[in-house]
């Protein structure tokens, strides 16, 4: 892994989120792109937590999620707002966690060996919702709102929260 890259997987999460944010608006710093954001994000939280999967889902019409910069095994390309865990949680723009995809009613399964999931909104300045991060993890019962709480914070560079 380069210098860069964190490995906080023996950290507490509480611990965890503040250092690999601090990183973030450091490598960050300067860059005004969305998907060099969504890319560079991606990488950092994938690898910091030795995540299954980690990525964005861009909102490219009213009711149609697509594939965005993402690390892991073959994303689904195209989720529509109400399908899935990601187009639930950009239909009610909200957080959700999964503790065990199995128990979630119509959840997409891209890799049979992803057992829970965290999804969180992403919005623009104006509040406008453009992306959701999606995050799998192979154990179950991985997220908590510990992990909500510190992938919003992260999620907020793309309404301009540390963005400079
Ligand atoms: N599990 C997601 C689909 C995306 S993949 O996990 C990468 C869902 O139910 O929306």
């Amino acid at each position: 892994m380069s210098e860069a890259m964190l490995d906080l997987r023996r950290q507490p999460k509480d611990r965890a989120y503040p250092q690999l944010h601090a990183l973030l608006l450091n490598v960050l710093g300067g860059v005004d792109d969305d998907i060099a954001g969504m890319a560079t994000i991606s990488s950092m939280v994938h690898h910091a937590f030795g995540f299954l999967w980690t990525g964005f889902y861009r909102v490219i019409d009213r009711n149609l999620l697509r594939v965005g910069p993402y690390q892991g095994t073959l994303g689904c390309l195209d989720i529509a707002f109400g399908s899935g865990v990601c187009g639930t949680a950009a239909a009610e723009r909200r957080t959700i966690i999964v503790p065990d995809v199995e128990k979630f009613p119509g959840h997409i399964s891209c890799d049979a060996r992803s057992k829970s999931e965290i999804v969180v909104p992403v919005f623009d300045a104006g509040g406008t919702l453009i992306a959701v991060l999606d995050v799998d993890s192979e154990k179950r019962g991985t997220f908590d709102q510990l992990d909500a709480n510190g992938l919003e914070r992260i999620v907020r560079w793309f309404a301009g929260e540390g963005r400079v």
